[in-house]
């Protein structure tokens, strides 16, 4: 098949792009840079010995994509690009509407004009809101906290709208829980802009030297040793999710949502410890207070996408760790050095 990828030269683009080429797909990466590197892309060609294509392209400019499908004819489409930085999105939500919600809008558009009717769409279990258990079935209700969160959810709602308008499009909605790790070859990883928001991208950089101590955001919740509990999902195992879905494809066309994760929480001491193991070395860290809009667990209900599309996560939390820990004492500055 020959792919466009939106985003593709983000953190998960890149590893679905290695997995792409590795089953011999053609893969076209539309990426605008904003929050990436483009040595990411050479990093991948380099781990699958296969070349793509690359086209700078925000998705916003209309006759800047239309070009791309004019040089290309896909048969489907892998929808990643968007900005994700919950606290930015709650500073400014425009930006983040017109970004996300709207670049879709415009994505759909060329898509329709170009009768490309297939996609799968990079969602997240933030969609999920204040979720009133776990683990988290996909048909659980909706809500959002936050402007990232609404455009994620309007995007879902927007493309629920599409396939009941038009049933022979093709959409597969793809909840992330909560990706990390890097690929093996220690090539490509996480480069989070600035101070990282997430758990594991601050630990490694505590670990590698360029942080303090990490903070730990309440000990107070109902959780077993009181810190909060997540889904952590090895980007890799996310990235066969895609493949996964896109072999998967109905005749009949239709919308399908899956939940992507493990199925398993663990705590930030969990991870906290098992990163010291893999990086051979203490993570100093420090309780603070809770941060608003945490809730105490998010977990996934795998049931539906291992029974419907055979997917599992095969990797735990260890290997989650010595990944991201090879990732990042290889690329202190990540691909910004290089
Ligand atoms: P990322 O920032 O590393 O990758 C996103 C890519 O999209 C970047 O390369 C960025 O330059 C590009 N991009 C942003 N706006 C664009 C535009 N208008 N036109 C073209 N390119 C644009 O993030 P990621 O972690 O790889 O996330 C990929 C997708 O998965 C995002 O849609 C994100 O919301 C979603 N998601 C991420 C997580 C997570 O924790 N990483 C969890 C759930 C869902
Ligand atoms: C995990 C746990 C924190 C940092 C976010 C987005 C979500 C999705 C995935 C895109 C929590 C604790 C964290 C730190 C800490 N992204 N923590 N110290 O909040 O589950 O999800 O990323 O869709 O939308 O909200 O992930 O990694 O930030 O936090 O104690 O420095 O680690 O309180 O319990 P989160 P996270």
């Amino acid at each position: 098949m020959r792919i466009l990828v939106t985003g593709g030269a983000g953190y998960i683009g890149s590893h679905t792009c290695v997995e792409l080429l590795s089953a011999g797909h053609e893969v076209v990466v539309v990426d605008s840079l904003a929050n990436s590197s483009a040595v990411a892309l050479t990093r991948v060609e380099k781990i699958a010995g296969r070349s793509l294509f690359f086209r700078q392209v925000d998705i916003n400019e209309k006759a800047a994509l239309k070009s791309v499908f004019d040089e290309f004819a896909f048969d489907s489409v892998i929808h990643f690009a968007g900005l994700k930085a919950v606290g930015e999105s709650v500073e400014q939500p425009l930006y983040y509407y017109r970004n996300n919600f709207c670049g879709t809008v415009n994505l759909l558009e060329v898509m329709e004009s170009y009768a490309v009717r297939r996609m799968v769409f990079s969602s997240s279990a933030t969609v999920y809101g204040e979720a009133d258990s776990v683990p988290i079935p996909e048909q659980s209700s909706l809500s959002a906290t936050n402007p990232y969160g609404r455009s994620k959810l309007m995007i879902e709602e927007m493309l629920g709208d599409l396939v009941r308008a038009r049933p022979n499009w093709n959409i597969d909605v793809l909840r992330y829980f909560n990706p990390v790790g890097a690929h093996e070859s220690g090539l490509i990883g996480e480069d989070p802009a600035g101070i990282p928001n997430n758990l594991m991208p601050f630990i490694a950089q505590v670990a590698v030297g360029k942080l303090d101590r990490l903070n730990v955001f309440g000990e107070d919740w109902e959780t077993p040793d009181g810190t909060g509990v997540r889904d952590y999902i090895h980007v890799v195992d996310l990235a066969k999710g895609h493949l996964c879905a896109l072999e998967t494809v109905k005749e009949t066309g239709g919308l399908r949502v899956y939940n992507l994760g493990t199925g398993t929480g663990s705590s930030v001491h969990e991870v906290r410890k098992a990163f010291e193991k893999a990086a051979a070395r203490a993570i100093p860290f420090e309780v603070l207070g809770r941060r608003p809009g945490d809730v105490a667990q998010c977990f996934a209900d795998v049931s539906k996408v291992e029974r419907e599309l055979g997917w599992k996560a095969t990797y735990d939390l260890d290997a989650m760790c010595q990944d991201a820990w090879r990732w990042q004492s290889l690329n202190p500055d990540g691909y910004s050095k290089v």
